[in-house]
């Protein structure tokens, strides 16, 4: 990198130099086998994206492609259509309503096959459900669920009938849920009894209580019940309010069956996903119907080349996270698509689970996170080579960036050195896959996402946005494309901050690091914001250290994402505690807990560093570059402009004396 380019802050992974060209008999059995297709989309890209609408369902058709008032997109412009029609009904009025669209695993190992007959007539009752209790078209519900197919059934139910889907992550504590539900003004609550943790219920409906009572606009709560029935398993106290809650499955018995698909407007509101920035606040992405649906639809076809009546199709996320959305739920039913859909935990109850679900099922496509492949090969490769996965024929990797030892073993181990493996990068805020190969098209290096999926027009840029041709520099999107969010939900003004302010305001700002090489290959390097990125799962600094803070005896928190092989980066917290408390092991025991019930496990600090004072600039902003440097043992770097440069030196010898504990 020259002085010219920016240099984000963060490390660099070089790849290695070899380089996989799609198979023979790979590239025979593509249905996108021909590179011009690329050319094809830059030349029109519009044109590009109209052909793939065109594969959806539309009761109106629009009258412009787009509508484009930087940063406002509008797609398919008074197009009109369903979701959950395109997802559901068109398959079972095609004759294919026997088809499976889940093979459900269980955690407790139960299993159950819903196809589209079933999943539309769930949807429908539960459509009517929601009517029932008053919900309306542009009305927000919440889905607070584990990883059952009642959480797609409660997405699709309020597709059908325009109303907005919130869904928070089943990881999340209840005051996130309240956070949540609370900023965006939801109207109802889809929530469970329980979800099962290693065997064992771990309440969600009883660890709501008190937030639903902070909750006014919350008019109803629908439980599902997960749990009663399962034999062995303790039994779960669940509260329920006469007037507010009601279970999921007596209501469904009352509902009508039949409830006929709302045509929307293209660009009506499908759904909010809130995500966190980089403030203590979570920022509700919101995306729309016409756009989106035609983002993921060709996304989902092409990079996993799926041929509906042959594949069988993991996309091992949680429906909670954009992934799930956009390739568990709408991408892979709007294509007709038969999809595994896994409850639990990759080691429970035994280490192979993952590899056993494939062999049972014959999966041919497999989607998961590169943390996920680290802990694989943790475990060894005796474990997947104890199972036969001859059927998987395309591998795929999502949420951070995937190291090329853990790219080869994928590669060898899990694939046979038969199956391509695409990395696909891409956001919440994108809402469809961006860079990634064409797994019959494009030659893979390890490490890299490769070129932008056609018809994306993606740049790596320096900080006064001049585009790098080879080098390392701040990812850039160029140009509008359909899945793109369109707001933050009630916030459009930090929507242009955030994104369209930076490199201007047609120039969509990532906020990630790559480095693009000498072939125009791109390589994601991490965020250059305060967020981090553990096991896939993204999270604030600023909402940990909020979190820390709230706590009465801290008095001031600094949290960076530190380097970890396993986890890509692990939280580190330097907290410094008022005279009340003693910094010992029972106050990090006491934290943890604490950010665990402000946001959810996920966000535990892994490592608590105690710090009388932090090391902030003149203008008082904490050196977080610093931090991270001290945490991961580095030479410390230019100090000078701190407001008290001994800090730095006085952290730094606690922690190298392993004092920090
Ligand atoms: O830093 C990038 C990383 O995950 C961020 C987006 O996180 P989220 O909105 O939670 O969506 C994750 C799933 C799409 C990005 O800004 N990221 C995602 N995919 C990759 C990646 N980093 C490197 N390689 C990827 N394939």
């Amino acid at each position: 990198m020259s002085d010219e380019v920016a240099q984000p802050d963060v490390a660099v992974t070089m790849g290695t130099e070899e380089v996989f060209e799609p198979s023979e008999e790979f590239r025979a059995a593509a249905s996108f086998a021909d590179p011009a297709i690329y050319e094809i989309a830059e030349a029109d890209p519009e044109g590009w994206w109209e052909s793939w609408a065109k594969h959806l369902e539309w009761s109106e058709p629009w009258s412009e492609v787009l509508r484009w008032d930087a940063p406002w997109a509008k797609w398919f412009v008074g197009g009109k259509l369903n979701v959950s029609a395109n997802c559901l009904d068109r398959h079972v009025a095609a004759g294919n309503g026997e088809k499976v669209a889940y093979h459900w695993v269980g955690e407790d190992g139960a299993t159950r096959d819903v196809t589209y007959r079933e999943l539309l007539a769930t949807t429908e009752k539960l459509a009517n459900v929601l009517k029932d209790l008053g919900v309306e078209a542009g009305d927000v519900v919440g889905i607070y669920l584990p990883m059952i197919p009642e959480a797609p059934a409660a997405m699709l139910a309020c597709a059908r009938i325009g109303a907005v889907h919130n869904v928070v992550f089943g990881g999340f504590s209840a005051e996130a849920v309240r956070e949540r539900m609370a900023t965006s003004n939801a109207k109802l609550l889809v929530t469970a009894d329980a979800s099962l943790r290693r065997g064992e219920p771990m309440p969600m409906k009883a660890a709501l209580e008190d937030a639903l009572t902070q909750l006014p606009e919350l008019k109803n709560v629908v439980v599902v019940d997960r749990t009663s029935a399962l034999e062995g398993a303790s039994d779960v106290d669940v509260p329920m309010t006469e007037g507010r809650d009601v279970w999921f499955h007596e209501a469904m018995e009352a509902a009508h069956d039949f409830c006929e698909p709302v045509a929307l407007d293209s660009e009506h509101p499908l759904f909010i996903l809130y995500t966190s920035g980089s403030t203590a606040k979570p920022k509700g992405i919101q995306h729309t119907t016409g756009g989106y649906l035609t983002g993921v639809s060709a996304t989902h076809r092409m990079v996993f080349d799926i041929e509906t009546d042959l594949d069988v199709f993991w996309c091992a996320a949680d429906i909670g996270w954009v992934t799930g959305h956009s390739y568990i739920v709408y991408g892979a039913l709007c294509n007709g698509a038969t999809s595994v859909m896994y409850e639990g935990a990759p080691d429970y109850p035994h280490k192979g689970r993952f590899w056993e679900i494939i062999q049972k099922y014959k999966v041919t496509i497999l989607y998961t996170a590169p943390t996920a492949i680290r802990t694989f090969i943790k475990w060894g490769r005796e474990i997947p080579d104890g199972y036969d996965l001859s059927s998987l024929r395309l591998l795929g990797s999502v949420g951070e960036p995937i190291n090329p030892r853990a790219w080869l073993w994928y590669r060898e181990v899990i694939g046979g050195e038969r199956c391509p493996i695409v990395d696909t990068w891409w956001q919440t805020e994108t809402g469809q896959i961006m860079i990634s190969p064409l797994p019959g098209i494009t030659a893979t290096k390890p490490g890299s996402a490769t070129r932008p999926f056609p018809g994306i027009s993606a740049a790596v840029v320096t900080s006064k946005g001049e585009i790098v041709e080879e080098g390392g520099g701040f990812l850039t999107l160029r140009r509008p494309w359909p899945g793109m969010a369109r707001t933050l939900y009630g916030d459009p003004d930090r929507f242009v901050k955030t994104y369209w302010s930076r490199f201007g305001k047609d120039v969509y700002d990532v906020g990630d690091a790559a480095r693009i090489d000498e072939d125009g290959y791109f390589w994601i390097l991490g965020r250059t914001d305060d967020v981090i990125n553990v096991s896939g799962h993204r999270l604030s600094t600023m909402e940990i250290e909020s979190a820390l803070v709230s706590h009465p005896q801290v008095a001031e928190a600094a949290v960076i994402g530190q380097s970890d092989e396993q986890t890509g980066q692990a939280i580190t917290a330097f907290v410094t505690v008022d005279g009340s408390a003693d910094p010992d092991d029972a106050m990090k025991t006491e934290l943890a807990a604490h950010v665990a019930e402000k946001i959810g496990k996920l966000a535990r600090p892994q490592r608590i560093i105690w710090s009388d004072d932090l090391p902030k600039t003149r203008s008082g902003k904490i050196m977080r570059r610093l931090l991270r440097d001290i945490a991961e043992g580095r030479e410390l770097g230019d100090v000078t402009t701190l407001r008290d440069p001994a800090v730095v030196g006085l952290i730094a010898d606690r922690v190298a004396a392993g004092e920090e504990d």
